[in-house]
């Protein structure tokens, strides 16, 4: 056979076996996230546009365990639902009851977020999803083996081909799916949503209407504690519509440090002891708190920002009552300041049937 009759075809037969996989399944509709108005725009990149079928995807993935060595574990073991996607352990419990050194974070509006982990070790969710699966604390399974136990269901060989148009799904399509799943957990409807946007003179839905009266005294002035410079002086750091700003800080936990937090990654010793600030949203549900969850309470925590501070060379600046052990409110304020922090509590999101395993719903 001379090569002109080879090359035409090996050509047919690429078309053809192309346009038959094509005509086969392929059909995707992209998914409009539901971003709340007094949100910013949701960033998502180029390369991993989001569908109804990947989201779904997505969503399975999460709560799979063969993502895991012992098939016991899946993400949804350490990020439950029911506490804004984090979990009740000081330390998440891996395969074979490993456990590591650090909180579990809540799941809470990704899409805006820049840094991953406590330590912001990875700049995009598609990287970060990739390590829980290989560490040995978590679910300690290689991923050419998470690939051969995923494809052996054809049911996923079919969806991965429906998304991506792979017949041969790699971990970045994994990867691509959670996080598309990732960023439909957004909360945007709690008490202070509806606070914030009052504030910011946004006008209310009659839904939201109906939240604002129910708003208490007790709520209003606990917001008061939280904003103001002579009360809390916890805006520096939880801020804004998201109530979460991008930045790593010492909020004078400790004097030395068993973990060196952002030094880790940026081998400064200038972000010694610096952590991801953290959303507060749900935070009436995603306890204990700070990355080692050493506190088990609101109540400890702001303890903690009243009188229980400790300076160190790199205590944010913005702590500025750390020389007098913090902020000193009085039993009232402390109060209020606990009341003020349960309004980010946002039920739909904990109850959102879209969120939950696909096996259950
Ligand atoms: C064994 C418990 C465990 C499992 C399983 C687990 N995680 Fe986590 N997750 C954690 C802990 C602990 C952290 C914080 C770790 C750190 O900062 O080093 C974390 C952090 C994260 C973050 C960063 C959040 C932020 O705000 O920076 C994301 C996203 C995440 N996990 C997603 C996942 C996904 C997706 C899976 C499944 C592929 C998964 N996790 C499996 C315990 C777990
Ligand atoms: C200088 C910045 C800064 C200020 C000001 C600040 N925080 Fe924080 N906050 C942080 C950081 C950083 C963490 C995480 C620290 C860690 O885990 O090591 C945190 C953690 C928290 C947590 C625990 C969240 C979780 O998921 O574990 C709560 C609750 C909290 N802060 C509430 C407050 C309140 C209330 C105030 C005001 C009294 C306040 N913060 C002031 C930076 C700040």
């Amino acid at each position: 056979m001379n090569l002109k009759f080879y090359v035409y075809f090996v050509v047919i037969f690429l078309l053809s076996s192309a346009c038959r996989k094509d005509q086969i399944s392929r059909s995707v509709t992209p998914y409009q996230p539901d971003v709340p108005e007094h949100f910013p725009n949701m960033p998502v990149p180029a390369d991993n546009p989001m569908t109804k079928e990947g989201v779904e995807l997505g969503r399975q993935l999460f709560y799979d365990e063969r993502l895991s060595r012992d098939n016991t574990i899946s993400c949804a073991s350490c990020h439950e639902q029911k506490y804004s996607f984090s979990d009740k352990e000081k330390f998440s419990l891996g395969v074979d009851g490993q456990i590591g050194s650090r909180n579990s974070m809540a799941l809470i509006n990704l899409a805006w977020q820049e840094d991953f982990f406590w330590d912001g070790r990875d700049e995009s969710l598609e990287e970060q999803i990739l390590e829980p699966v290989v560490t040995p604390h978590e679910m300690d399974q290689s991923w050419p083996t998470t690939l051969n136990k995923l494809s052996a269901d054809v049911d996923y060989r079919n969806q991965f081909f429906n998304v991506f148009g792979v017949e041969e799904f790699d971990s970045t399509h994994v990867s691509k799916a959670i996080a598309q799943f990732l960023r439909t957990l957004i909360s945007g409807k709690s008490k202070y949503d509806v606070m914030y946007k009052y504030q910011n003179s946004l006008p209310l839905t009659p839904e939201e209407q109906v939240i604002y009266e129910q708003i208490t005294t007790e709520e209003w002035a606990g917001m008061d504690v939280f904003f103001s410079l002579s009360g809390g002086d916890c805006l520096h750091c939880h801020d804004g519509a998201l109530a979460h700003v991008n930045m790593f800080a010492n909020n004078g936990l400790d004097a030395t440090f068993e973990d060196a937090g952002r030094m880790l990654v940026t081998g400064n010793p200038a972000d010694k002891g610096k952590f991801k600030v953290p959303t507060l949203r749900n935070i009436e549900h995603t306890a204990p708190y700070m990355h080692d969850g050493r506190f088990e309470t609101l109540d400890d925590v702001v303890d903690h920002y009243s009188f229980g501070l400790v300076e160190s060379p790199t205590i944010d600046p913005m702590m500025e009552f750390a020389h007098q052990g913090g902020v000193q409110l009085d039993f009232q304020e402390r109060e209020l300041l606990k009341t003020f922090l349960k309004t980010f509590t946002d039920e739909q999101f904990l109850n959102n049937p879209d969120f939950q395993d696909p096996e259950v719903n």
